[in-house]
This record gives C-alpha cells, sequence and structure tokens, in this order.
C-alpha cells in the first residue's frame, strides 16, 4: 500500500538562532510493503523528541558532528532524524512485529522505514505513558540523573545550582536534588518560569537570568554562602559568574552549552586561578556513556518516584508535523515549558 508521508527537512545549514523558514515540510509517497527476512522495518511515527543538540547537526561545521553517531551533520534537503516513539506497521525483521511499540532513532516523519540498528528498544505503554521515554525515562531523564548523581557527588545539604531549570533536563536536576535533600537554586528565562519552579517544583528559589546586569553579584545574592555543585546547561557568560561563586572542592557538570549553540561570541572565559585553588571539579560529559552501568538503576529509582508521585513530569506537546519547526524554533527562544515534544497522531491505537 502506497500512502504520502510528509518529513521535515532543512532548507540550508543554520549557524546562528533557528527561524521557521529555515526549515521545509516535504512529502513524498512511500510503500508500507517489506520483504519477508529483508530485515526493512516501517514505524509509524507518534511522537518526536524535539532537542536543542540539534542545532549543532544544523550548523555547516560543529565539533560535535564528529563526535558520535548520534551527531552527525544533517544534510540540506534530507529527512532529520533523532530520537522518536513509533508503531510497526511492517516488518521483514523476525524480533519485529505489527504493534510493536518502539523507540529509536527515526526521521523527523510520520512514517520512517529503519533498521534493526536504529531502534533502541521495545517500549510497554501499560504503566507510565508513552512520551515519558522521550523525557523523564528517555535520554532528558538519564542525563539528569547521571549528570547529577555520577559526576556531582552530591552530600546532603549542598548548595546546588541549575541552569535552563525550566527545560528537559533541568527540572529534573532540581527534582533529583530536592529529592536527595540539597538546597536548589534554578535560573530561567521568565517571571512565569521563576514562579513555576518555586510554587510548582519545589526550587528553593529561581531568579531570570535575562533581568539580571550582574550575573556574579546575583549569584552571591541567591548563595551567600557560595555554591557547591552547578548544573550547567548553558555555558557562556552564566558559568564565568558561577566560577566566581563556587565553593572549595565544588563540582561543576558541564552538561549543555545552549546560550553558546547559536551566538559563539557568548562563551565565557574561565578564571583559571578560582578553578587552581578552590580545586573546582570541571567535567562535560554524554549520558550515552553511562548506559550500560547505570540506566538499570536510573529506570528503577525514577519510575519508583514517579509511582510515589514524588516526581513530577512536565511535558510541552504540540500537534502535527507542521508544528515541528516552530516547537524546535521554540527552544531557542524558551517558549518551552520542561520536555517538548511533537505529537503526530490523534489517537496512539
Ligand atoms: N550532555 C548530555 O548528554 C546532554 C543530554 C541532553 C541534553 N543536553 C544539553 O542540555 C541542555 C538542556 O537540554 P534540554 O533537553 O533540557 O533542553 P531545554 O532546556 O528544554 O531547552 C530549551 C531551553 O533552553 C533555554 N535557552 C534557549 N536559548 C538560550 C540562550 N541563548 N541562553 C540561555 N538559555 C537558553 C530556554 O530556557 P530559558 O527560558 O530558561 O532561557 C529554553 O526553554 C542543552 O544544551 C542540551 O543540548 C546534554
Amino acid at each position: 500500500m502506497e500512502v504520502s508521508n510528509k518529513y521535515v527537512v532543512i532548507k540550508h545549514h543554520i549557524e546562528e538562532a533557528p527561524k521557521e523558514s529555515d526549515f521545509e515540510v516535504k512529502t513524498e509517497s512511500l510503500n508500507l510493503l517489506v520483504d519477508e527476512g529483508s530485515d526493512d522495518i516501517i514505524v509509524k511515527n507518534l511522537y518526536i523528541s524535539i532537542d536543542p543538540f540539534q542545532i549543532n547537526r544544523m550548523k555547516s561545521f560543529s565539533p560535535s558532528q564528529d563526535a558520535l553517531s548520534s551527531s552527525t551533520a544533517i544534510i540540506p534537503g534530507k529527512a532529520i532524524d533523532g530520537p522518536v516513539i513509533g508503531k510497526v506497521v511492517a516488518s521483514g525483521n523476525s524480533k519485529f512485529e505489527k504493534g510493536d511499540l518502539v523507540l529509536g532513532v527515526f526521521t523527523w516523519a510520520e512514517y520512517s522505514l529503519v533498521k534493526e540498528t536504529s531502534i533502541l528498544r521495545k517500549l510497554d505503554s501499560s504503566e507510565f505513558p508513552l512520551t515519558y521515554h522521550l523525557g523523564v525515562l528517555g535520554y532528558g531523564g538519564m542525563t539528569a540523573y547521571v549528570g547529577f548523581f555520577e559526576l556531582c557527588k552530591p552530600e546532603r545539604g549542598e548548595k546546588v545550582f541549575v541552569s535552563t531549570a525550566c527545560g528537559n533536563v533541568g527540572i529534573l536536576v532540581g527534582q533529583y536534588a530536592k529529592l536527595f535533600g540539597c538546597y536548589v537554586v534554578g535560573c530561567t528565562g521568565s517571571h512565569n518560569k521563576v514562579v513555576f519552579l518555586k510554587e510548582k517544583l519545589g526550587f528553593d528559589d529561581a531568579f531570570n537570568y535575562k533581568e539580571e546586569k550582574d550575573l556574579s553579584s546575583t549569584l552571591k545574592r541567591y548563595f551567600p554562602e557560595g555554591i557547591d555543585i552547578y548544573f550547567d546547561n548553558v555555558g557562556g557568560k552564566m558559568l564565568e559568574a558561577v566560577i566566581a561563586n563556587m565553593n572549595t572542592f565544588g563540582r561543576v557538570a558541564i552538561c549543555g552549552a545552549t546560550a553558546e549553540y547559536t551566538d559563539l561570541r557568548k562563551t565565557g572565559s574561565l578564571d583559571l586561578v578560582n578553578v587552581i585553588y578552590k580545586r573546582i571539579t570541571i567535567k562535560g560529559f554524554i549520558a550515552t556513556d553511562f548506559m550500560i552501568h547505570h540506566f538499570s538503576n536510573f529506570m528503577k529509582k525514577t519510575s519508583n518516584y514517579l509511582r510515589t508521585g514524588e516526581l513530577k513530569v512536565i511535558e510541552d506537546i504540540s500537534l502535527g508535523m507542521e508544528s515541528v519547526p516552530s516547537a524546535f524554533v521554540g527552544l531557542f527562544n524558551g517558549s518551552n515549558v520542561g520536555k517538548k515534544i511533537v505529537r503526530l497522531v490523534e489517537d496512539e491505537e
């Protein structure tokens, strides 16, 4: 059976903040039949994960493009790929059958023709909503969990600062840190998000970084006794200001550098004398490196927190393939609260 299949491409490389006009929704026709034993699998996509790292793949060059198979360059005119949840509609591979729910790296399309190697795992929707596997029980959750517990090595009562605190990863870092017994302050880009962090998510405090002129004095106000742990999602000037306010033997987990992704002039400069004399550990990480040894613990702990209702899940879901460009652009102007996802179907059945 032939279907018409919408998919999303970039029209050209994107070097700065993305605009909706940089994208195009194209249509192709796709045959939904596969040969038995061919390893071809056709997935009807249900949910697309919208993530900031994709902007680095859309540039003509970024050091990230040579680092990992999941961060290679996106070619203008070709379908973009990334984390997607879908349902198998045809399979020539005996390990997958029609109706299986799968998480994988698929095209930003209504249907994707994939091989077994693109499928990360089968999903079960009986206990938690499928979308959780793109956020709290997916890569974002794993990033928050290993970044906070394995890199930052927290101790109860320590003072934790999280940037992009109202985003997918930041919301979870702040909640893990509170559940663990730390004092947590987040920064974010609007008054409403500040209120949300304090009133709905239990952060001890939060501030809007866009309203602050001198970030170092701001941090001194929120952390008069200094910062023990910084979970960095933005890089740039905020990292510079944090180093000036870190305590001796402080830990900094470099998770993301969103402020620098779209403007290389925003790179901060590190005060290395502070780093040395305060013996600060600054470490970049990629969550996939921790999958083998930490994924099952992460799933167990996080699922339990979800069952008891101690961990709140915040998702920001748009509907339809046409909304993909605006959903992605919105990550860079701060319109999302929590995990950004595009739902492609009205009904999962
Ligand atoms: N190392 C890893 O393994 C790993 C894994 C996942 C994600 N990451 C990285 O972690 C970071 C957070 O990811 P996420 O999935 O949680 O995304 P996200 O926070 O949902 O991303 C969107 C948010 O970024 C903020 N932002 C956008 N442009 C900014 C700018 N110029 N300066 C400061 N903030 C800006 C906005 O929040 P405000 O309103 O607060 O400005 C926006 O709502 C990203 O850099 C991502 O690439 C790393």
